[in-house]
């Protein structure tokens, strides 16, 4: 495979084009030849013209690479080397929403030849490709499993905005359905990854150490949460602990935060959803989740505690919320925690105003039937500040002061004004 593919005589397919799959395809490409595919037709043509939909990569990107964009399956059947990369969702009761999942297996299912090989790359729980996948690809191809073709799981750790970590910096865990099957993945990104290749003991180890990846960092970001509650109700100040306690060489450091976007927020029910099948409920994941998904509600309970205080009524009360997209300097807005927050303020009867530069106005409408302001307005009641963009971080406390009326209060979720606003009439409160 490994060789068919250097010479050209076999290709490269990616299937989902998206966070993940784009920057993937296009580093294959520089070797390969492949053939980026994607449902969504409208995406396919921006990339045609060398445009990122994700808005992670700029166009040279896409200059000198021999790749296909297309919308079309049945280009899939002239590939040989078929990687899967479509979102893996929960549902609205937290259930794992397999659907694209399935839906590309059976596109792949149905193009498969002898010989092929398929890996997936998308995040699911252990056992997922093995038990779900796979009998799909063997129903619609008649083919068999591992005398026919042959399997791979290569997780992603990408991390969307960081331009630091792209794909082929990060080490990549690969594995395969077989010992032959793991050598020739492992030789195809190999010859792309510069970071360096780690086999893995099978299939659901390396479906497993993904979900823990991002799992992992729920709980850590889940107990810093923990702790901000905690000290909120002794006024003491989360981070001044933090700082003090980072001191001990072997103290990990996190800091409290809304935890949202398409992976840390969402992975852990994966496993959740498996553990649970097979009689055991998690009680440590559980409660991280929990506590993570409570911030937003705990956030707007305090602001609303504030504003009574200082003798304002929620309901004739305006407030500013700055950013809402997952997180800083980016333009995806799926699974964002400050909408909750927002919806949260506005079961209050709060009248929220809502600004981010890097937010589509029309992604926010649709997704969270929110509306997003150009720019601020003014006599505000409390201004938040919910995501760290570059653009907020050179803001000062005049601008935020010349935003509000009096008694104004200022929520820095992120904590970007230290000592700021120490001092200058503000009511200053941070996790
Ligand atoms: N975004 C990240 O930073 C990141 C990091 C590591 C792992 N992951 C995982 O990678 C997977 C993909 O995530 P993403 O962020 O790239 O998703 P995404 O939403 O950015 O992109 C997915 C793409 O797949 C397409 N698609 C959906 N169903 C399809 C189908 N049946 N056939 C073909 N194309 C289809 C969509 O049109 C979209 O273009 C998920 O499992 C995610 O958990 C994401």
């Amino acid at each position: 495979m490994h060789q068919g593919l250097l010479a050209k005589e076999k290709k490269i397919s990616v299937i989902g084009l998206g966070y993940v799959g784009l920057p993937l395809a296009l580093e294959f490409a520089k070797k390969f030849s492949v053939v980026g595919f994607d449902i969504n037709e409208q995406r396919v043509e921006m990339m045609k013209n060398g445009e990122d939909p994700s808005k992670e990569l700029e166009s040279e990107a896409f200059e000198d690479k021999d790749i296909l964009f297309t919308a079309n399956p049945d280009d899939l059947k002239q590939a040989h080397f078929h990687v899967v990369a479509v979102p893996t969702p929960i549902d609205g009761h937290n259930n794992p929403n397999l659907r694209p999942l399935l839906g590309a297996s059976k596109t792949v299912g149905a193009i498969l030849k002898k010989g092929d090989y398929v890996i997936y790359e998308s995040t699911v729980y252990p056992g997922c490709t093995e038990e779900d996948c796979v009998p799909i690809l063997e129903e619609e191809s008649g083919l068999k499993f591992n005398r026919d073709f042959k399997v791979g799981y290569s997780p992603e750790r990408i991390n969307p905005g960081d331009k630091e970590h792209t794909v082929a910096k990060i080490l990549k865990i690969v594995s395969g359905s077989d010992d032959e099957s793991l050598e020739e993945i492992a030789n195809v990104y190999g010859e792309v990854i510069t970071a360096g290749i780690y086999k893995a003991n099978g299939i659901k180890v390396a479906e497993a150490a993904k979900v823990i990846e991002n799992t992992q960092r729920d709980l850590n970001i889940a107990f810093m949460n923990e702790l901000s509650v905690i000290f909120d109700k002794m006024n003491i100040d989360t981070k001044s602990v933090l700082e003090a306690a980072g001191t001990k060489w072997n103290f990990l450091k996190f800091s409290p935060g809304l935890v949202g976007g398409h992976c840390i927020g969402v992975d852990p029910y994966y496993l959740l959803h498996k553990s649970k099948q097979l009689g055991y409920t998690p009680q440590i994941i559980t409660s991280g989740r929990k506590i993570n998904d409570e911030m937003p509600a705990h956030i707007s309970k305090r602001l609303v505690q504030l504003l009574i205080q200082r003798g304002k009524n929620p309901g004739d009360s305006k407030v500013l919320v700055m950013g809402i997209t997952f997180k800083e300097n980016v333009a995806d807005i799926r699974n964002s925690k400050v909408a909750d927050l927002v919806k949260e303020l506005m079961q209050f009867s709060i009248n929220v105003h809502l600004v981010d530069p890097h937010a589509s106005p029309n992604e926010i409408a649709h997704e969270y039937r929110l509306t997003l302001m150009d720019k601020p307005a003014n006599d505000y009641d409390a201004v938040i500040v919910a995501v760290a963009h570059d653009e907020y971080k050179v803001l000062d406390m005049d601008y935020f002061k010349s935003l509000m009326n009096g008694q104004p209060i200022f929520f820095d979720l992120k904590g970007i004004y230290e000592n700021a606003a120490a001092n200058n009439g503000l009511t200053y409160w941070r996790l």
